[in-house]
């Protein structure tokens, strides 16, 4: 139907006879003359309707925004004065001598525009028409161009592109499962894996040496801007690598990527820090390097104060107590402490001390804080000395178990440094390493595997069982900007040590046979030394896209309730269905007034 792409003529075309199809973004009548923005999905070009052909005029002045039309015309240039540097075919036009309309459009919802203010319950109802914005058909062609250029690499280095099964088991990582009843098997139910792992493990058993595969998974949790119920995996393993061989090799991949689609250069080598490191400096497991704001501990310098809030922690093994200081941050108000304060309170702090250092040399009489009175000068001129506080500065502190600290002093470092504009450098890779195997549950009383329950410690099966908290993983995280956009480990390969793992999570005997039976039988036949990755997709496609949420990147999302508003999914079944599925729903659906009468 067309010879060319509304978006790639340029003045190489000029004189040229050619066919264009795309939809009507603009129209503009200037006094007998018709210009047109035609629209497909290369961009626009200028079409000219002249009322010296009066049939195809006539079709000029019947479009209206988003009709669908094809135009034959002729390239020609642009008149003095009226090109248009910000458009990519704006020196040229095309005048048109047939027009036809494909099909007609009823007004779209909102305007097919880049800064559009529409509530993004709409966008996703009528998400068709918000894939029409350039800024997002630019996002799907980035996400295109990863995916090819990652299937690329990977193919180059043998990978086997391979696909498992989406009904399924359980898999355990950490979500709720997606549950689909069978109809020929009474009373059971598939589930839609959480990650393709156990699979990809049984494929290094079969011998597949190198496997990958661009993977929806299903998770049902609770959803924020970088999560979807069900989102998109780059999903990797291999047989005999280790953990230094597979990152080596994968952050290849990620640089290469990265040089290819955006021209840019990410550090090689990746730095590594431990989780240890990761935690104490930044109180979090994905730092975000850009930013240089550092937690500092100062538990010892705490033990003997005169105030509780403070010595309590530092004197409590679980306890931590950290000074952040924020340079030249001795101008922020009362009102914004109070803010800050109200935002740490989200991850449980019941407080946020302060002080501000108005004159650095003046020792105590130089700092300003309602708490400053709680402990000798000494005790101060220690804390400013570890976090080396200057002049202007303000030094925040947090004090409470560790893990509120870690969560809400880690936060206000990212927030301080994103709201003050302190971000060094663009793009800040790190691979965390040296994870815990384990985290205790104190409300179920109960150990919790970190990664998955099918990693491998890096110690023996016994030093795993006298102490499961000190073990550490053979695990790897991937982290970009302070998103933890991949995440894998060396796997275990002997039947015994699952069965250890299994065991310090609580998994009986029984429960271990009933659902991962298959894995600990394949484990006894020759199964590799094998390990592996998988990739965020779509945190990676955001991050490189600049997006501001996952849903942004994908066709399709679902909201943040998990429901599709364009589908209007999830809906009710009909009963025959249930019927046949053995179903019988403990609150019946409402019934329509329709199915009443
Ligand atoms: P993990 O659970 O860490 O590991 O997942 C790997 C990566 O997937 C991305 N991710 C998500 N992205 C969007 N929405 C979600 N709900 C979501 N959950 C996870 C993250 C994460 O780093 N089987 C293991 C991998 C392995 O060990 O090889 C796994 O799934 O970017
Ligand atoms: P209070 O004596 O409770 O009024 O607290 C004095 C100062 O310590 C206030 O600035 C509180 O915000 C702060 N504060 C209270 N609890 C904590 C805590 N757990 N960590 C850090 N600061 C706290």
């Amino acid at each position: 139907m067309r010879t060319h792409k509304c978006g790639e003529l340029n003045k190489q075309h000029l004189g040229e006879q050619v066919s264009l199809c795309g939809w009507v973004h603009r129209r503009r009548d200037h006094g007998g003359v018709i210009f047109i923005d035609l629209r497909d999905r290369t961009g626009l070009v200028q079409v000219v309707f002249d009322p010296d052909s009066p049939d195809t005029f006539k079709i000029g002045e019947s479009v209206r925004s988003e009709y669908v039309l094809k135009i034959d015309g002729t390239v020609r240039a642009r008149p003095e004065g009226t090109i248009n540097p910000n458009m990519g075919t704006g020196e040229i036009e095309v005048l048109v001598n047939q027009a036809e309309v494909l099909n007609e459009s009823e007004t779209p919802p909102f305007p097919i525009e880049s800064d559009i203010e529409v509530n993004e319950e709409t966008r996703l109802r009528y998400r068709y028409i918000d894939l029409r914005r350039t800024e997002m058909q630019q996002r799907m062609k980035i996400r295109r161009d990863v995916t090819r250029h990652l299937r690329n690499f990977l193919d180059a280095h043998e990978f086997f592109e391979i696909e498992t099964p989406y009904l399924t088991k359980a898999t355990p990582e950490g979500a709720r499962d997606y549950i689909v009843p069978s109809r020929t098997h009474d009373n059971a139910f598939f589930a839609l894996p959480q990650s393709p792992q156990l699979y990809k493990q049984l494929l290094m058993i079969s011998g597949m040496d190198r496997y990958y595969q661009v993977v929806r998974c299903f998770r049902d949790e609770d959803l924020r801007a970088d999560r979807q119920p069900e989102f998109t995996q780059l999903d990797i393993e291999t047989s005999f690598m280790n953990e230094d061989e597979i990152m080596a090799l994968m952050e290849e991949m990620i640089r290469q990527l990265f040089a290819e689609i955006l021209d840019i250069e990410l550090a090689a080598p990746f730095p590594v820090m431990t989780y240890h490191e990761a935690i104490s400096r930044f109180g979090s497991d994905r730092p975000d390097l850009r930013i240089p704001l550092e937690l500092v501990d100062i538990a010892d310098e705490m033990k003997d104060v005169d105030f509780k809030v403070f010595s309590g922690p530092a004197n409590d093994p679980d306890g931590r107590v950290v000074a952040l200081r924020l340079p030249k941050g001795a101008d922020l108000t009362r009102k914004e402490i109070d803010e800050l304060t109200k935002f740490v309170s989200i991850y449980g702090a019941k407080g946020l001390a302060y002080i501000k250092v108005n004159d650095r040399d003046a020792g105590i009489d130089g700092l300003q804080s309602p708490i400053v009175k709680f402990a000798p000068a000494e005790v101060w001129e220690k804390v400013l000395e570890k976090t080396g506080a200057e002049t202007g500065d303000l030094i925040f502190f947090g004090a409470d178990k560790a893990n509120i600290v870690n969560e809400a002093m880690g936060a206000l470092r990212v927030k301080l440094g994103l709201d003050r504009g302190l971000l060094e450098g663009e793009w800040k890779p790190l691979w965390v390493v040296d994870f815990p195997m384990f985290d205790w549950d104190e409300k179920n009383q109960r150990w919790n595997a970190i990664h998955h329950p099918f990693t491998a410690p890096s110690c023996s099966i016994e030093e795993l069982e006298k102490n499961p908290g000190a073990a550490l993983s053979r695990a790897y995280d991937l982290v970009l900007n302070g998103m933890e956009v991949g995440g894998g480990s060396i796997r275990i390969n002997n039947t015994q040590m699952q069965k250890t793992v299994f065991r310090i999570l609580g998994i009986s005997e029984e429960e271990a046979q009933e659902k991962f039976g298959f894995l600990l039988e394949a484990l006894k036949y020759g199964c590799p030394p094998h390990g592996g990755v998988a990739f965020g997709l779509d945190r990676l496609v955001m991050l490189m896209t600049g997006a501001s949420s996952i849903r942004d990147v994908i066709a399709f999302p679902k909201t943040q309730t998990a429901a599709c508003p364009l589908v209007d999914a999830p809906a009710q079944v009909n009963e025959a269905q249930l019927k046949e599925l053995g179903i019988r729903l403990r609150q019946p659906p409402v019934k329509s007034k329709a199915e009443k009468e």
